[in-house]
Order: structure tokens, then C-alpha cells, then sequence
């Protein structure tokens, strides 16, 4: 098995070449309770900052999804406390006020791109940033949608924005105020009130549920594949 050499926090390992940050990390023997959810590039919980042999850059990556390189240094980021303030929808507008009565840090954004150029999503972060402050809330909420929150923005931000968050706002307000309603949504809701008997099963809504919770994966998947299918979407 070829190996590399990597420093987890500055602790010299020897992994197999090949290995993802995450499993070159259960590798060498660290058991991760935290900075480690999905697995699959989804979650945003395995942000962490790398320095490969030579360079004088710090990079980034998803530790579940980056594979190590010979001589890299790496270390997870910390749970990196947000500026995070309660809000209801219900009582909002989506505008730029609205943006900056919550997040009133959006104003003092520099423009100094560091956010985009730090996301391991390669997301137009900044220009998110400066939709919300215009309040061109579905051009924010566009950019912003691919956002796993992995943190990694915040850290780096000069002055202290928390830009998933504005993100998170923008694409609520969004889906609250501006996108097309669609009354399938409504009519299924109701149904699922009314515990109406589901599209696949007998049994009303509840008891489907629970009688979906013994099935076995096999079956979960063939009940998936042999769903109604919306408009245009593939299997
Ligand atoms: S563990 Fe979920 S994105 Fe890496």
C-alpha cells in the first residue's frame, strides 16, 4: 500500500495515499465526534484548513471530500460560534432594511472577496453578500442556494459577517415572500392534517408512516423508484 506522510494538527502520520482528510484522520486513530455528519459533501460539518508541502497558502476543503497529498498539514475548524438572532418570517419583508435590522455587520462588508475566494463550494459568497444589501433577495438567495454551511466564510470575514446566515435568511424570505407558490405543496399538507391515505400506501397518513419505519432498505427503495414523479424529474 503506497503511504503519505500528513501532520494532523501538527502531529506527523503515516496514511494511505488515497485516503479522504476524514479517513486518513480515523486512520491514524482519531475518533470524530464532532466536524464529521453526512460524509458526503452535504452537510458542511468537516470544514478544515489545509497547507499542502511547500506552499506558503493556507487552503480549504471538506474533509470528507479532499484526499490527502503527501506532506499536507491539516486541522479542522472548531465549532465557530455565529451571531446568530432570532427572527420571524411571519412578521418580515424581504428587503434590504429587513436584512440589515437583523444583520446590521452586512453593511460593513469591505467587498474584500475573502469569503468567496476561502468557500469549498466555489460560491459567489460576496456577491451574495452584496444582493442581500441591495435587497435583491432572489439574486441572494440564487447564489447563496448550494450554501452547506460549513463556516468556513465566517472565519474569514474582516469584519465578522456571518455569511451562510445572511444566506439561510435570504433563501427563507425568498421562499416565503417571492417564489411561485405552488398548491400542491398546500394541497399535501392538508392531506397529511386530514391524515388522508398516501399515494403509494393503504392506511391513512399516519399509519403508512409507521409501517414505513419496519421496512427494510430494499423496499424503502423500490416504494421510492415507484413514486409519482414530479413534472420533468429523472428517476
Ligand atoms: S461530513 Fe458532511 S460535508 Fe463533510
Amino acid at each position: 500500500m503506497d503511504m503519505v506522510t500528513v501532520y494532523i494538527m501538527g502531529r506527523e502520520y503515516q496514511v494511505p495515499a488515497g485516503l479522504t482528510i476524514m479517513k486518513a484522520m480515523e486512520y491514524a486513530g482519531y475518533r470524530l465526534i464532532r466536524g464529521c455528519g453526512c460524509r458526503g459533501g452535504f452537510c458542511g460539518g468537516c470544514g478544515t484548513i489545509i497547507r499542502k508541502k511547500g506552499s506558503y497558502k493556507l487552503t480549504v476543503g471538506l474533509a470528507c471530500q479532499t484526499v490527502v497529498e503527501d506532506g499536507m498539514q491539516f486541522a479542522q475548524i472548531p465549532y465557530y460560534p455565529p451571531h446568530h438572532p432570532d427572527y420571524m418570517l411571519e412578521n418580515m419583508e424581504p428587503t434590504a432594511e429587513q436584512i440589515l435590522k437583523i444583520y446590521p455587520e452586512v453593511f460593513r462588508c469591505l467587498s474584500c472577496n475573502s469569503c468567496s475566494k476561502v468557500c469549498p463550494q466555489d460560491l459567489r459568497v460576496m456577491d451574495y453578500v452584496q444582493a442581500a444589501l441591495r435587497g435583491d433577495i432572489a439574486k441572494a438567495a440564487d447564489l447563496s442556494f448550494d450554501c452547506l454551511n460549513c463556516g468556513l466564510c465566517a472565519t474569514r470575514c474582516p469584519v465578522e459577517i456571518v455569511q451562510y446566515n445572511v444566506g439561510n435568511l435570504v433563501k427563507r424570505l425568498y421562499s416565503r415572500y417571492i417564489a411561485p407558490a405552488d398548491d400542491r405543496l398546500d394541497k399535501r399538507c392538508k392531506e397529511i392534517e386530514e391524515n388522508k391515505v398516501s399515494t403509494t400506501l393503504d392506511g391513512g397518513f399516519n399509519a403508512t408512516l409507521n409501517e414505513m419505519t419496519q421496512f427494510d432498505k430494499k423496499k424503502l427503495k423500490d416504494l421510492y423508484n415507484a413514486r409519482v414523479k414530479e413534472p420533468g424529474e429523472s428517476a
